[in-house]
């Protein structure tokens, strides 16, 4: 296992991901929480920081039990942070250090540089520059404009690099990570979805014995592949709600129960449609209904959870980033002020204890494991659909009717992506349902009717993306079939703009 100590860098959760495609298991805490026991971490990195090290605020780690101790790479910040503090100096640089720069001179020999040749490219960032590098170093890196780019300390296992090997423009980024993890710092690449499955399963059924657990599922990765691992681990002890809000894709509520059923699943399928849409009705503002649509979920779901007599765990299909997230933003401790808000308040089901397979995941990584569990691809390449599904693809008030087009035209738009070996091309897809209509001719007739968007992104996390370039044989197929098939929708058109600054959803 490998700790990563985060100072705040935009890129650490980058660096868990790319030490977990080296199949070795790491867990990024934030530098000023340290885990107590450290024993179990047989290699240390340090993040970079938007801070500077010569700064009031600058983040100050507790190394003690670290450097000289265990085998430590320090990037960036961290790389900054060794010189800055054990007799090196670090100044403010005169040249500007971003982008792309290649490395002139690697000292020969060297165990950290194998297999990764002089003029390599690597990725900096930073304004800081280490002027003279601190007591007992070796200079082990350079490029034109950076003398120090890596060094180490001499008696130790201490490693420094002024680039960042976790973004992908540093070509032998993963070669030097695994140079150090693997080479010097003797880790092994055991870390498969297969052992996670075995390993995790076993821990789920120490921990919960035959206790009976809830999860609500949601047609998505995370809460299926949560719910198949849990499955194995204890079986029909496991209660499974999947609530059909009305709002989901077409004939999406029935497919995928039954998709669930094959999978063996212990699960209830709950149609509360009419609530939902009886809530929303004349409501227009998105986030009134997004609101509205997250109480009523919460009050359909207390209410099943309480049919499951004596259940004493709610599982979550939380994954890695959410986890990270809410940490970071919150500096850790206020993490917990939500919840004391909540006290009360409550609904039962959140009083249970919690279990999160899924917790130390990333998506890709859920995906893997879903392979291993032998899930359908189908069901593990599905593309992310917000909560509120639908009601924030209509543009403002919700009525079933509106529904009904939206799910046809959507319909038509997905079905043909996966015709076309287009859909596991694009991240996520669909279409808006827009307040607008405009005249047009069929036949002999003047038609006033909608006019729909079709929406496909690609992206990575969702926190950016880009407007796909789908062929225009398909997108004048599409739009044929959707205005002759769906009464009610006389126009389409595609949405060209990227996030930012417009964002994937229309509400
Ligand atoms: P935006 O529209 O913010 O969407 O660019 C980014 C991603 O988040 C999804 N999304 C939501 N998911 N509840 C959800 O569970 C929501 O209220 C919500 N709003 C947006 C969106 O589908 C995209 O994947």
């Amino acid at each position: 296992n490998v700790l990563i100590l985060d100072f705040g860098s935009q890129y650490t959760q980058l660096i868990a991901r790319r030490v977990r495609e080296l199949n070795i298991f790491c867990e990024i805490k934030p530098y000023n929480n340290l885990p107590e026991d450290l024993s179990g971490y047989k290699a240390v990195i340090l993040s970079g920081s938007p801070f500077s090290v010569r700064g009031e605020d600058a983040p100050h780690p507790e190394l003690g039990e670290i450097k000289g101790k265990k085998p430590l790479l320090a990037v960036c910040y961290g790389a900054q942070y060794l010189a800055h503090f054990h007799g090196g100096e670090v100044a403010s640089s005169n040249t500007r250090e971003y982008g792309r720069a290649k490395l002139s001179f690697i000292a020969e020999g060297e165990p950290f540089f194998a297999d990764i040749p002089v003029g390599s490219q690597v990725w900096m960032s930073h304004s800081d520059t280490i002027k003279s590098l601190p007591h007992r170093s070796v200079r082990l890196a350079s490029t034109d404009d950076v003398e120090n780019a890596a060094f180490k300390i001499e008696g130790e296992e201490t490693y420094a690099i002024q680039f960042h090997p976790e973004v992908y423009h540093t070509t032998d980024g993963k070669q030097l990570l695994k140079n150090f993890l693997v080479e010097i710092a003797g880790v092994a690449q055991s870390w498969t979805p297969d052992s996670f499955v075995e390993t995790t399963v076993a821990e789920l059924k120490a921990k919960i014995g035959d206790d009976k657990v809830i999860l609500g599922l949601s047609g998505g990765v995370d809460s299926s592949v949560a719910a198949q691992l849990l499955h194995k681990a204890i079986g029909t002890h496991l209660h499974c709600i999947f609530v059909n809000n009305g709002l989901l894709r077409k004939n999406e509520f029935h497919d995928v129960l039954e998709q669930y059923k094959h999978m063996g699943l212990n699960v209830k399928g709950v149609d509360a449609s009419a609530r939902f849409l009886n809530a929303l009705a004349g409501e227009s503002d998105p986030e009134k209904k997004r609101k509205t649509i997250g109480r009523v979920f919460i009050e359909v779901f207390d209410d099943e959870a309480h049919k499951v007599e004596g259940a004493k765990w709610l599982a979550q299909g939380t994954i890695y980033p959410d986890v990270i997230e809410s940490v970071s933003a919150t500096g850790g401790p206020s993490a917990t002020i939500k919840s004391h808000h909540n006290v009360g308040g409550l609904p039962d089901f959140m009083k249970l204890k919690v279990v999160e397979p899924l917790k130390m995941l990333f998506k890709d990584e859920v995906r893997r494991v879903g392979a291993s569990l032998e899930m359908e691809p189908a069901l593990l390449g599905r593309h992310p659909f917000p909560g509120p599904g639908l009601a924030i693809r209509i543009l403002g008030d919700i009525t079933p009717e509106k529904v009904a087009i939206l799910q046809e035209v959507d319909a038509v738009f997905i079905d043909g992506l996966k015709e076309w070996g287009l859909y596991d091309k694009v991240w996520q897809a669909g279409a808006m349902l827009l307040p607008v209509n405009s005249v047009g001719v069929m036949g002999d007739e003047r038609t006033y009717e909608k006019c729909v968007a079709l929406r496909a992104v690609e992206s990575t996390d969702g926190m950016t993306a880009d407007w796909v370039n789908l062929p225009y044989e398909f997108l004048q197929k599409t739009s044929n079939e959707i205005i002759n098939k769906v009464r009610g929708v006389n126009r389409v058109v595609y949405d060209i703009s990227s996030k930012p600054p417009a964002t994937i959803e229309w509400e």
